[in-house]
């Protein structure tokens, strides 16, 4: 991966320049940290006006899973780095990219092409890696289907293998479960296949998101990673709906997460930040999955952290060092349209960060839908549950219009 020794100044032959492929509330985080450090920064969405193309240098529209398309918009932007923020890309054309040396993928193109399909990650982890993960099938037809539930067993968890946000993703707890989940994760994938997996049903004591980041030592110019305080969520319809920073963890069960945390980002290769999912109970973990990039939950950051995990994203790509530091326990709290909009009103910020040590970070998406995430409330405190319950408070005095 290339290592700029200087930064140049956007607008002039000698930039440093990223292209952002995906511009949502992640894309807008990292664009505004790459703006700190004078770095061009090019946003691509499938919509106009998507939040990182409003503080991006230049912003593009296109259909972003388009080969042509993708190759075509980095021949013409000719960025040094271009940085994933979503999973449904052209990732072939990337590798192409790639292996031209027209550019760098982050964290690298076999990265992106594996954590966009749940076989390739799942295998490259359990099967390559030996990494601790709930037992599992993969099924084309109905009939696969059927004798995977029943090899995996009851409960299990279906779900597209190209997918996410938990879409097409349902629980199977007894037979006449099973039609309806095959139903639902076939037509809810991303692409018109038929793959899903089944996976056995981990009865955790909580799960969190394990951000890790792979950037140079400055004290041995060698590569190396370094984990952030654990961070502890809760699921709704696969969706985040709270996060919060640092969630308790026994020694034995945090030394586990970071080795695993370790070993899958090692295997994916290149720098930046991931987020690596892992469910937990007592002092077993398990891997779930990993994000070669910013994660939702790790939105809490913005009021945890030192660097922010947009900040740690920027520094480690263009190789510098970084800062893991956690300055204050505290939450996130997502902040949900609630209504249909095509030209959003947010009232309530007043209540809002009225509370004591409470922020609000506004997404500027040009449509609400009700379960459309348009914000997201943070806050500090001196212990997490009461951090959650300020986050919590701040969004729910936000109404959206
Ligand atoms: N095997 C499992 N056992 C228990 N809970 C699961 C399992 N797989 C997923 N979940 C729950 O569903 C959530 C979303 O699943 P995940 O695989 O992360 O999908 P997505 O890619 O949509 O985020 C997880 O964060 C977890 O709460
Ligand atoms: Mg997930």
């Amino acid at each position: 991966m290339f290592m700029p020794t200087a930064t140049g100044t956007p607008g002039t032959p000698g930039a440093t320049r990223v292209l952002l492929l995906g511009s949502g509330e992640l894309g807008k985080e990292v664009a505004i940290s790459f703006q700190r450090l004078g770095v061009e920064v090019h946003a691509a969405d499938r919509y106009a006006n998507a939040p990182a193309h409003q503080v991006a240098h230049a912003a593009h529209t296109l259909d972003m899973t388009d080969p042509a398309a993708v190759r075509e918009l980095i021949e013409q932007v000719k960025p040094q780095f271009v940085v994933p923020e979503i999973e449904a890309l052209a990732t072939d054309a990337l590798a192409d990219v790639e292996s031209a040396g027209l550019a760098d993928i982050v964290p690298a193109a076999k990265a992106v092409q594996l954590t966009m399909n749940r076989e390739g990650i799942r295998r490259l982890a359990a099967e390559e890696l030996g990494l601790p993960t709930s037992p599992y099938m993969f099924a084309e037809t109905h009939e696969e289907f059927v004798a995977a539930v029943h090899e995996v067993g009851m409960p299990c968890v279906v779900k597209p293998v190209m997918s996410s946000s938990g879409k097409g993703q349902s629980v199977i707890r007894e037979d006449v479960d099973i039609d309806q989940a095959w139903e639902y994760a076939v037509s809810g994938g991303r692409v018109a296949a038929t793959k899903v997996i089944v996976e056995g049903f981990i009865d955790f004591d909580y799960e969190i998101t394990m951000l890790t980041v792979r950037s140079m030592d400055a004290a041995t110019g060698e590569p190396a990673t370094w984990f952030c305080e654990p961070i502890g969520h809760r699921q709704q319809d696969g969706d985040y709906v709270e996060s919060w920073q640092p969630m308790p963890m026994s020694q034995v069960a945090l030394d586990t997460a970071r080795s695993v945390a370790a070993r899958i980002t090692r295997a994916l290769g290149g720098r930046g930040i991931f987020g690596v999912e892992l469910f937990v109970r007592g002092d077993d973990v398990w891997f779930s999955e990993v994000s070669p990039r910013p994660h939702d939950t790790g939105l809490v950051t913005l009021a945890t952290q030192r660097c922010s995990e947009f900040d740690l994203h920027a520094r480690a790509i263009l190789g510098l060092p970084v800062d893991v530091t956690l300055t204050s326990p505290g939450a996130s709290a997502v902040i949900y349209g609630g209504c249909e909009s095509s030209a959003p009103q947010y009232r309530g910020l007043t209540e809002a960060m009225a509370l004591p040590e409470t922020d609000v970070r506004i997404f500027g998406k040009p449509e609400a839908h009700e379960k459309r995430r348009m914000g997201v409330a943070v806050a500090t405190a001196e212990d997490v549950d009461t951090a959650r319950e300020r986050a919590r408070a701040a969004a729910a005095a936000i109404t959206v219009s």
